[in-house]
C-alpha cells in the first residue's frame, strides 16, 4: 500500500476546545482530547448523552471552529477555516420556504465556488443533476413544490439532497432524522445507505438512536459528558448491504444493548460503571469486552 492509501481521511490529533479566552483560561472544555482517525468512505457514528459535546465535533470537522489546542488534518490538507468539501443537514430541514423543491437544492451550487461563477452557464446541467439526486430518493416529481407543501420525511430527504448536491467528499449529519416517525425514520435510513453506498463519500452521523447508529455505520464512538471525549469505539461487523429485516436478528441487538449499556455507564456519577456495566438482558458484552475499544479515561 501506498502513503495515500493509508493516510486517514479525518484525523483529529488531540484536539481540545473551549469556546472562548474565559473558558480556556479556566480550563472549561466543551471537548477534549479528541484523537479520531476515519478511513476515506467511511461511515461513523457518533452516540453520546445530550449536551457532551457531538455537535461542537460536527463545528470542528467542518472547520467553523477552531481547536483551542491540538491538530485537525481533512483529507490530507490541515483545517484551517470552514471547508467546502463537506455537505452538511441537520434536524430540522431549514429549506427555504420562498424556493421550490429544485431551487433550494440548488442553492449550495449558487454560493459555493467554483460552482457560484458557472452556475448561470451552467445551470442546466446542475438542474438535471438535482432532478437526478431527487429522482434518487423518491422526489421525482415534487421539483416544483415548496417546502410547505412537503411532509416532514420528504423535506429532510430534499434537504439530503441540497447537502450532497455539490458531490462533497463529505456529509455530515446532525441529528437529521429525529423529528420524523419511525417508519419514515427507517425509510430515510435507507435512503442514506442507498446514496453512501453508490457514492461512498465520508459520513459523520450524530444521533441518539443507537439502532440507527448500528444500522448506518462501520464504526460507533460513545462520547462522555462534559468534557466531552470518545470513549468507545465499536467497530459494526454486520456484513452489507444491510436491509432492515437485519434489525430483528440476535447480532443487530446484541450490539444495540452492548451500546446502551456504555451510554448506562457514561450516564451514571461519577464516571462509573466502565468497568461493571450490565447491559439490559444480561447476557450482553460489557463495555471492554471483544468488539469495543473502551479508551483510557
Ligand atoms: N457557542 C457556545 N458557547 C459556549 N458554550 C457552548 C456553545 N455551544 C455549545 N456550548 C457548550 O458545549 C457543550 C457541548 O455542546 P454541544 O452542542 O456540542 O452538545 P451536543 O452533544 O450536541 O448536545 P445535544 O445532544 O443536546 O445536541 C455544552 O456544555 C454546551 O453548553
Ligand atoms: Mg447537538
Amino acid at each position: 500500500m501506498t502513503p495515500t492509501e493509508t493516510r486517514p481521511f479525518v484525523d483529529f490529533d488531540q484536539v481540545w476546545l473551549a469556546y472562548n479566552e474565559e473558558l480556556l483560561a479556566k480550563e472549561n472544555f466543551a471537548v477534549e482530547d479528541i484523537n479520531l482517525k476515519v478511513q476515506q468512505g467511511e461511515f461513523i457514528a457518533i452516540v453520546g448523552p445530550s449536551g457532551c459535546g457531538k455537535s461542537t465535533f460536527m463545528k470542528l470537522a467542518t472547520g467553523l471552529k477552531m481547536p483551542s489546542r491540538g491538530r485537525i488534518t481533512i483529507d490530507g490538507q490541515p483545517v484551517t477555516g470552514p471547508l467546502k468539501i463537506s455537505g452538511m443537514a441537520f434536524q430540522a430541514p431549514s429549506l427555504l420556504p420562498w424556493r421550490t423543491t429544485l431551487d433550494n437544492v440548488l442553492l449550495p451550487l449558487e454560493i459555493v465556488e467554483p460552482y457560484r461563477q458557472q452556475f448561470k452557464d451552467r445551470r442546466k446541467e446542475f438542474e438535471e443533476r438535482a432532478r437526478k439526486l431527487l429522482e434518487s430518493v423518491g422526489l421525482g416529481g415534487m421539483e416544483k413544490k415548496f417546502p410547505w407543501e412537503l411532509s416532514g420525511g420528504m423535506q429532510q430527504r430534499a434537504s439530503i439532497c441540497r447537502a450532497l448536491i455539490h458531490e462533497p467528499k463529505m456529509l455530515l449529519l446532525d441529528e437529521p432524522f429525529g423529528a420524523l416517525d419511525a417508519f419514515t425514520r427507517e425509510e430515510l435510513w435507507c435512503t442514506l445507505r442507498d446514496l453512501w453506498e453508490a457514492q461512498r463519500f465520508n459520513v459523520i452521523l450524530v444521533t441518539h438512536d443507537l439502532r440507527e447508529s448500528v444500522f448506518l455505520a462501520d464504526t460507533v464512538y460513545c462520547m462522555s459528558k462534559s468534557p466531552g471525549r470518545f470513549v468507545v469505539r465499536r467497530e459494526i461487523p454486520i456484513p452489507r448491504t444491510r436491509d432492515l429485516e437485519v434489525t430483528y436478528t440476535n447480532e443487530f441487538t446484541d450490539i444495540v444493548h452492548e451500546l446502551r449499556g456504555h451510554i448506562g455507564a457514561l450516564r451514571a456519577p461519577p464516571r462509573a460503571g466502565l468497568t461493571a456495566v450490565t447491559p439490559p438482558g444480561g447476557q450482553h458484552q460489557r463495555p471492554g469486552e471483544a468488539g469495543s475499544t473502551v479508551f483510557p479515561q
